[in-house]
Protein backbone atom coordinates (compact mmCIF):
# COMPACT_ATOMS: atom_id res chain seq x y z
CA UNK A 1 0.00 0.00 0.00
CA UNK A 2 1.29 3.52 -0.71
CA UNK A 3 1.98 5.55 2.34
CA UNK A 4 0.83 8.63 1.19
CA UNK A 5 -1.30 10.20 -1.70
CA UNK A 6 0.93 12.62 -4.17
CA UNK A 7 -1.04 15.32 -5.33
CA UNK A 8 -0.59 18.76 -7.06
CA UNK A 9 -2.14 22.02 -6.29
CA UNK A 10 -3.33 23.93 -9.27
CA UNK A 11 -3.26 27.67 -8.47
CA UNK A 12 -1.46 28.80 -5.41
CA UNK A 13 -3.53 32.26 -4.35
CA UNK A 14 -5.45 32.58 -1.39
CA UNK A 15 -7.54 29.41 -1.59
CA UNK A 16 -4.17 27.21 -3.22
CA UNK A 17 -1.85 28.73 0.32
CA UNK A 18 -4.63 27.44 2.93
CA UNK A 19 -4.50 23.76 0.90
CA UNK A 20 -0.82 23.87 1.23
CA UNK A 21 -1.14 24.65 4.91
CA UNK A 22 -3.43 21.70 5.13
CA UNK A 23 -1.30 19.25 3.31
CA UNK A 24 1.38 20.13 5.27
CA UNK A 25 -0.50 18.97 8.54
CA UNK A 26 -1.30 16.05 7.04
CA UNK A 27 0.99 12.81 6.79
CA UNK A 28 -1.51 11.26 4.08
CA UNK A 29 -0.75 13.60 1.20
CA UNK A 30 2.14 14.29 -0.37
CA UNK A 31 2.65 17.88 -2.34
CA UNK A 32 4.55 17.07 -5.77
CA UNK A 33 3.65 20.20 -7.68
CA UNK A 34 2.29 22.96 -7.89
CA UNK A 35 1.06 24.76 -10.69
CA UNK A 36 1.11 28.20 -11.20
CA UNK A 37 1.75 31.23 -13.65
CA UNK A 38 2.41 33.84 -11.53
CA UNK A 39 4.86 32.57 -9.22
CA UNK A 40 8.70 31.99 -10.18
CA UNK A 41 11.29 29.89 -8.20
CA UNK A 42 12.88 33.44 -6.38
CA UNK A 43 9.01 33.71 -4.55
CA UNK A 44 9.62 33.02 -0.88
CA UNK A 45 6.74 30.60 -1.00
CA UNK A 46 8.54 28.44 -3.64
CA UNK A 47 11.90 29.13 -1.87
CA UNK A 48 10.17 27.39 1.48
CA UNK A 49 8.18 24.96 0.14
CA UNK A 50 9.08 21.38 -0.95
CA UNK A 51 7.30 21.42 -4.56
CA UNK A 52 8.03 21.64 -8.03
CA UNK A 53 6.78 24.81 -9.60
CA UNK A 54 5.15 24.25 -12.77
CA UNK A 55 4.15 27.29 -15.69
CA UNK A 56 1.48 24.61 -17.18
CA UNK A 57 -0.56 21.22 -15.70
CA UNK A 58 0.37 19.10 -18.96
CA UNK A 59 3.87 17.34 -16.74
CA UNK A 60 1.53 16.58 -13.91
CA UNK A 61 -1.20 15.50 -16.02
CA UNK A 62 1.54 13.26 -17.75
CA UNK A 63 3.18 11.88 -14.48
CA UNK A 64 2.31 7.77 -13.78
CA UNK A 65 3.10 8.70 -9.84
CA UNK A 66 0.79 11.83 -9.16
CA UNK A 67 -2.70 10.35 -7.86
CA UNK A 68 -4.55 13.84 -7.35
CA UNK A 69 -4.96 17.14 -8.09
CA UNK A 70 -6.19 19.92 -6.23
CA UNK A 71 -7.45 23.19 -8.33
CA UNK A 72 -8.09 26.26 -6.80
CA UNK A 73 -6.91 28.80 -9.82
CA UNK A 74 -9.89 31.44 -10.83
CA UNK A 75 -12.68 29.88 -11.38
CA UNK A 76 -13.09 30.19 -14.99
CA UNK A 77 -10.01 27.47 -15.46
CA UNK A 78 -12.25 25.28 -13.05
CA UNK A 79 -13.82 22.73 -15.66
CA UNK A 80 -10.74 22.49 -18.09
CA UNK A 81 -8.70 21.51 -15.16
CA UNK A 82 -11.23 19.46 -13.44
CA UNK A 83 -12.06 17.40 -16.32
CA UNK A 84 -7.97 17.19 -18.15
CA UNK A 85 -7.36 15.68 -14.87
CA UNK A 86 -10.20 13.08 -14.70
CA UNK A 87 -9.12 12.16 -18.33
CA UNK A 88 -5.70 11.78 -17.50
CA UNK A 89 -6.53 9.02 -14.63
CA UNK A 90 -6.45 11.33 -11.61
CA UNK A 91 -8.36 12.23 -8.21
CA UNK A 92 -9.91 15.82 -7.98
CA UNK A 93 -10.26 17.94 -5.59
CA UNK A 94 -11.94 21.31 -6.85
CA UNK A 95 -12.69 24.62 -5.40
CA UNK A 96 -16.35 26.08 -5.82
CA UNK A 97 -18.03 26.50 -8.11
CA UNK A 98 -17.34 23.37 -9.76
CA UNK A 99 -18.71 24.89 -13.10
CA UNK A 100 -19.88 27.82 -14.96
CA UNK A 101 -22.99 25.73 -16.28
CA UNK A 102 -25.11 22.79 -15.54
CA UNK A 103 -23.80 20.93 -18.53
CA UNK A 104 -20.15 21.39 -17.06
CA UNK A 105 -20.61 20.18 -13.81
CA UNK A 106 -22.89 17.42 -15.38
CA UNK A 107 -19.89 16.36 -17.91
CA UNK A 108 -17.57 17.11 -14.50
CA UNK A 109 -19.89 14.06 -12.73
CA UNK A 110 -20.48 11.59 -15.98
CA UNK A 111 -16.41 12.09 -15.88
CA UNK A 112 -15.66 11.11 -12.35
CA UNK A 113 -18.31 8.02 -12.81
CA UNK A 114 -16.63 6.57 -15.90
CA UNK A 115 -13.23 6.67 -15.22
CA UNK A 116 -13.88 5.75 -11.66
CA UNK A 117 -11.71 9.00 -10.09
CA UNK A 118 -12.60 11.05 -7.09
CA UNK A 119 -14.63 14.23 -7.67
CA UNK A 120 -14.55 16.54 -4.27
CA UNK A 121 -15.60 20.03 -3.83
CA UNK A 122 -14.47 22.57 -1.59
CA UNK A 123 -17.53 23.37 -0.03
CA UNK A 124 -15.30 23.78 3.39
CA UNK A 125 -18.60 24.56 5.58
CA UNK A 126 -19.68 21.36 5.87
CA UNK A 127 -16.71 20.17 7.62
CA UNK A 128 -16.99 22.74 10.33
CA UNK A 129 -17.21 21.55 13.92
CA UNK A 130 -20.09 24.17 14.33
CA UNK A 131 -22.21 23.50 11.37
CA UNK A 132 -21.83 19.73 12.17
CA UNK A 133 -23.17 20.24 15.52
CA UNK A 134 -26.26 22.59 13.94
CA UNK A 135 -27.27 19.56 11.50
CA UNK A 136 -27.15 17.03 14.33
CA UNK A 137 -29.72 19.05 15.82
CA UNK A 138 -32.49 19.36 13.11
CA UNK A 139 -33.95 16.73 13.63
CA UNK A 140 -35.05 17.74 17.26
CA UNK A 141 -36.26 20.57 16.32
CA UNK A 142 -38.74 19.35 13.37
CA UNK A 143 -41.07 20.48 11.63
CA UNK A 144 -38.89 23.56 10.63
CA UNK A 145 -40.50 26.51 10.35
CA UNK A 146 -37.56 29.47 9.66
CA UNK A 147 -33.75 29.19 8.54
CA UNK A 148 -31.76 32.06 9.37
CA UNK A 149 -28.18 32.63 7.73
CA UNK A 150 -25.60 35.33 7.63
CA UNK A 151 -22.57 35.19 5.48
CA UNK A 152 -20.51 38.72 5.48
CA UNK A 153 -16.89 38.84 4.49
CA UNK A 154 -14.06 40.48 5.08
CA UNK A 155 -11.45 41.91 4.06
CA UNK A 156 -13.46 42.43 0.75
CA UNK A 157 -11.85 40.58 -2.13
CA UNK A 158 -9.82 42.43 -4.71
CA UNK A 159 -11.58 44.10 -7.58
CA UNK A 160 -9.73 41.76 -9.94
CA UNK A 161 -10.92 38.31 -7.65
CA UNK A 162 -14.58 39.68 -8.05
CA UNK A 163 -14.29 40.74 -11.72
CA UNK A 164 -13.59 37.04 -12.84
CA UNK A 165 -15.52 35.25 -9.86
CA UNK A 166 -18.99 34.56 -11.79
CA UNK A 167 -20.87 37.01 -9.64
CA UNK A 168 -21.63 36.99 -5.86
CA UNK A 169 -24.30 34.12 -6.45
CA UNK A 170 -21.97 31.77 -7.95
CA UNK A 171 -19.04 32.88 -5.87
CA UNK A 172 -20.54 33.53 -2.38
CA UNK A 173 -24.09 32.91 -2.14
CA UNK A 174 -22.84 29.40 -3.22
CA UNK A 175 -21.84 28.09 -0.28
CA UNK A 176 -25.05 29.42 1.90
CA UNK A 177 -27.25 27.73 -0.67
CA UNK A 178 -24.61 24.46 -0.09
CA UNK A 179 -25.60 24.80 3.65
CA UNK A 180 -29.42 24.81 3.37
CA UNK A 181 -29.05 21.62 0.76
CA UNK A 182 -26.42 20.02 4.01
CA UNK A 183 -28.91 20.80 6.93
CA UNK A 184 -32.24 20.21 4.37
CA UNK A 185 -31.12 17.24 1.69
CA UNK A 186 -32.09 17.91 -2.02
CA UNK A 187 -35.38 19.19 -1.24
CA UNK A 188 -35.40 22.10 -3.37
CA UNK A 189 -37.74 25.31 -2.52
CA UNK A 190 -40.87 25.87 -4.21
CA UNK A 191 -40.04 29.83 -4.81
CA UNK A 192 -36.90 31.86 -4.69
CA UNK A 193 -36.62 35.31 -4.31
CA UNK A 194 -33.58 38.05 -3.89
CA UNK A 195 -33.31 41.85 -3.05
CA UNK A 196 -29.78 43.20 -3.82
CA UNK A 197 -27.76 46.20 -3.78
CA UNK A 198 -24.03 47.82 -4.76
CA UNK A 199 -22.90 50.23 -2.69
CA UNK A 200 -19.68 49.95 -3.71
CA UNK A 201 -19.27 51.71 -7.54
CA UNK A 202 -16.56 49.71 -8.97
CA UNK A 203 -18.34 46.44 -8.14
CA UNK A 204 -21.73 47.92 -9.51
CA UNK A 205 -19.94 48.74 -12.53
CA UNK A 206 -18.50 45.05 -13.30
CA UNK A 207 -21.77 44.55 -12.79
CA UNK A 208 -22.00 42.95 -9.91
CA UNK A 209 -23.72 42.96 -6.47
CA UNK A 210 -21.88 43.65 -2.66
CA UNK A 211 -24.91 43.14 -0.70
CA UNK A 212 -28.06 40.81 -1.28
CA UNK A 213 -30.98 39.22 1.03
CA UNK A 214 -32.66 35.93 -0.60
CA UNK A 215 -35.90 34.35 0.91
CA UNK A 216 -36.85 30.72 -0.14
CA UNK A 217 -39.87 28.86 0.18
CA UNK A 218 -40.63 25.19 0.51
CA UNK A 219 -43.34 23.48 0.62
CA UNK A 220 -43.67 22.59 4.04
CA UNK A 221 -44.22 26.02 4.95
CA UNK A 222 -40.52 26.66 5.49
CA UNK A 223 -38.72 30.30 4.60
CA UNK A 224 -35.29 30.54 4.68
CA UNK A 225 -33.41 33.78 4.31
CA UNK A 226 -29.63 34.72 3.56
CA UNK A 227 -28.22 37.83 3.81
CA UNK A 228 -24.57 38.35 2.51
CA UNK A 229 -22.24 41.14 2.00
CA UNK A 230 -19.08 41.24 0.24
CA UNK A 231 -17.82 43.47 3.23
CA UNK A 232 -18.12 44.10 7.18
CA UNK A 233 -15.75 46.14 9.22
CA UNK A 234 -16.38 43.77 12.46
CA UNK A 235 -14.63 40.41 10.31
CA UNK A 236 -15.65 37.46 8.84
CA UNK A 237 -19.29 36.89 10.26
CA UNK A 238 -20.59 33.43 9.41
CA UNK A 239 -24.47 32.69 11.89
CA UNK A 240 -27.08 30.01 11.32
CA UNK A 241 -29.92 29.49 12.93
CA UNK A 242 -32.58 27.45 12.88
CA UNK A 243 -36.36 27.77 14.51
CA UNK A 244 -38.81 24.90 14.79
CA UNK A 245 -41.55 23.24 16.65
CA UNK A 246 -38.82 21.90 19.20
CA UNK A 247 -37.20 25.22 19.98
CA UNK A 248 -34.07 26.95 18.36
CA UNK A 249 -30.68 26.03 17.51
CA UNK A 250 -28.19 28.83 16.72
CA UNK A 251 -24.71 28.51 15.80
CA UNK A 252 -22.06 31.73 16.18
CA UNK A 253 -19.31 33.10 14.85
CA UNK A 254 -15.91 31.61 15.96
CA UNK A 255 -14.17 34.37 18.50
CA UNK A 256 -10.51 35.13 18.76
CA UNK A 257 -10.80 34.18 23.05
CA UNK A 258 -13.65 33.63 24.92
CA UNK A 259 -12.95 36.36 27.77
CA UNK A 260 -15.54 39.10 28.33
CA UNK A 261 -14.73 42.34 30.13
CA UNK A 262 -17.50 43.72 32.02
CA UNK A 263 -17.06 47.54 33.82
CA UNK A 264 -19.27 50.01 34.77
CA UNK A 265 -19.16 50.77 31.14
CA UNK A 266 -21.04 47.73 30.24
CA UNK A 267 -19.63 44.76 28.37
CA UNK A 268 -16.99 44.15 26.00
CA UNK A 269 -16.23 40.88 23.91
CA UNK A 270 -13.59 39.86 22.04
CA UNK A 271 -13.34 39.81 18.08
CA UNK A 272 -14.60 37.63 15.65
CA UNK A 273 -12.49 35.46 13.62
CA UNK A 274 -10.71 38.41 10.61
CA UNK A 275 -11.35 36.34 7.45
CA UNK A 276 -11.86 33.18 5.91
CA UNK A 277 -8.34 31.48 6.48
CA UNK A 278 -8.70 32.41 10.11
CA UNK A 279 -13.07 31.06 10.45
CA UNK A 280 -12.43 27.43 8.42
CA UNK A 281 -8.20 26.63 8.83
CA UNK A 282 -9.45 23.29 10.60
CA UNK A 283 -12.37 23.09 8.30
CA UNK A 284 -10.20 23.09 5.34
CA UNK A 285 -8.18 20.20 6.55
CA UNK A 286 -10.62 18.03 7.38
CA UNK A 287 -11.88 18.20 3.63
CA UNK A 288 -8.49 17.36 2.39
CA UNK A 289 -7.95 15.02 4.90
CA UNK A 290 -11.77 12.88 4.16
CA UNK A 291 -10.09 13.48 0.06
CA UNK A 292 -7.80 11.28 1.13
CA UNK A 293 -9.44 8.89 3.50
CA UNK A 294 -11.87 8.69 0.62
CA UNK A 295 -9.37 7.38 -2.17
CA UNK A 296 -8.24 4.48 0.10
CA UNK A 297 -11.57 3.53 0.67
CA UNK A 298 -12.46 4.15 -3.11
CA UNK A 299 -15.24 6.84 -2.28
CA UNK A 300 -15.89 8.98 -5.26
CA UNK A 301 -17.72 12.23 -3.83
CA UNK A 302 -17.88 14.18 -0.87
CA UNK A 303 -20.87 15.88 -2.09
CA UNK A 304 -23.62 14.09 -4.18
CA UNK A 305 -23.90 15.25 -7.79
CA UNK A 306 -27.61 16.53 -7.33
CA UNK A 307 -26.50 18.85 -4.59
CA UNK A 308 -24.22 20.54 -6.65
CA UNK A 309 -26.90 20.75 -9.01
CA UNK A 310 -29.47 22.38 -6.95
CA UNK A 311 -26.76 24.78 -5.63
CA UNK A 312 -26.18 25.77 -8.88
CA UNK A 313 -29.83 26.09 -9.90
CA UNK A 314 -30.11 28.23 -6.93
CA UNK A 315 -27.57 30.63 -7.25
CA UNK A 316 -29.12 31.07 -10.80
CA UNK A 317 -32.47 31.79 -9.72
CA UNK A 318 -31.73 34.17 -7.22
CA UNK A 319 -29.54 36.04 -9.65
CA UNK A 320 -32.70 35.78 -11.85
CA UNK A 321 -34.93 37.20 -9.54
CA UNK A 322 -32.96 39.84 -9.16
CA UNK A 323 -32.82 40.17 -12.81
CA UNK A 324 -36.76 39.95 -12.84
CA UNK A 325 -37.77 42.00 -9.84
CA UNK A 326 -39.97 38.71 -9.54
CA UNK A 327 -39.79 35.44 -7.24
CA UNK A 328 -38.60 32.56 -9.12
CA UNK A 329 -41.13 29.63 -9.68
CA UNK A 330 -38.29 27.10 -8.63
CA UNK A 331 -40.67 24.30 -9.58
CA UNK A 332 -40.99 25.56 -12.99
CA UNK A 333 -37.32 26.74 -13.18
CA UNK A 334 -36.23 22.96 -12.63
CA UNK A 335 -38.30 21.64 -15.24
CA UNK A 336 -37.20 24.39 -18.09
CA UNK A 337 -33.96 23.34 -17.20
CA UNK A 338 -35.03 19.33 -17.76
CA UNK A 339 -33.75 18.52 -13.82
CA UNK A 340 -34.94 15.54 -11.80
CA UNK A 341 -33.03 15.59 -8.40
CA UNK A 342 -34.60 12.38 -7.76
CA UNK A 343 -32.31 10.45 -10.20
CA UNK A 344 -29.12 9.49 -9.02
N1 LIG B 1 -13.70 27.60 -0.29
C1 LIG B 1 -13.31 28.82 0.05
O1 LIG B 1 -13.44 29.25 1.19
C2 LIG B 1 -12.64 29.68 -0.98
C3 LIG B 1 -12.00 30.86 -0.59
C4 LIG B 1 -11.36 31.62 -1.56
C5 LIG B 1 -11.40 31.25 -2.88
N2 LIG B 1 -12.04 30.10 -3.23
C6 LIG B 1 -12.08 29.66 -4.65
O2 LIG B 1 -10.73 29.40 -5.05
C7 LIG B 1 -10.51 29.85 -6.39
C8 LIG B 1 -9.30 30.77 -6.38
O3 LIG B 1 -9.60 31.89 -5.59
P1 LIG B 1 -8.45 32.69 -4.81
O4 LIG B 1 -9.13 33.62 -3.90
O5 LIG B 1 -7.41 31.76 -4.32
O6 LIG B 1 -7.86 33.53 -6.04
P2 LIG B 1 -6.43 34.21 -6.12
O7 LIG B 1 -6.54 35.22 -7.18
O8 LIG B 1 -5.97 34.59 -4.77
O9 LIG B 1 -5.48 33.01 -6.60
C9 LIG B 1 -5.57 32.40 -7.86
C10 LIG B 1 -4.19 31.84 -8.18
O10 LIG B 1 -4.31 31.07 -9.38
C11 LIG B 1 -3.21 31.42 -10.23
N3 LIG B 1 -3.60 31.16 -11.63
C12 LIG B 1 -4.18 32.00 -12.53
N4 LIG B 1 -4.39 31.35 -13.68
C13 LIG B 1 -3.95 30.08 -13.50
C14 LIG B 1 -3.90 28.93 -14.32
N5 LIG B 1 -4.36 28.96 -15.57
N6 LIG B 1 -3.37 27.79 -13.82
C15 LIG B 1 -2.90 27.75 -12.55
N7 LIG B 1 -2.93 28.81 -11.72
C16 LIG B 1 -3.45 29.95 -12.18
C17 LIG B 1 -2.95 32.89 -9.96
O11 LIG B 1 -1.62 33.24 -10.33
C18 LIG B 1 -3.17 32.95 -8.44
O12 LIG B 1 -1.98 32.69 -7.73
C19 LIG B 1 -11.80 30.53 -6.84
O13 LIG B 1 -12.46 29.67 -7.72
C20 LIG B 1 -12.61 30.74 -5.57
O14 LIG B 1 -14.00 30.55 -5.80
C21 LIG B 1 -12.64 29.32 -2.31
Amino acid sequence: MKKSTKVCIVGLGRAGRFHLASIKKLDSIELKYVVDPALSTRDDIVQNNDFILLEDIEEALADDELDAAIISPPTQFHFDCVTRFLKAGKHVFTEKPLGRSLAEIQTCFELSAKQEKALFLGFQRRYDRNFRALKSKVETLEPIKIIKTSSRDNPQPSLDYLKISGNIFHDMLIHDFDMLIFLLGNEPPISVFAYGHAYDEDIRKIPDLDTVMVILKYKTGLICSIDTSRNAIYGYDQRLEIFGEGGMAIAENERNHTVQMHTSQGMEVPAINESFPERYKEAYTAEIEDFTKALSQGRLTNIPRNECILGHLLANAAHRSIETGAPVDFEDYLASQGVDLRET
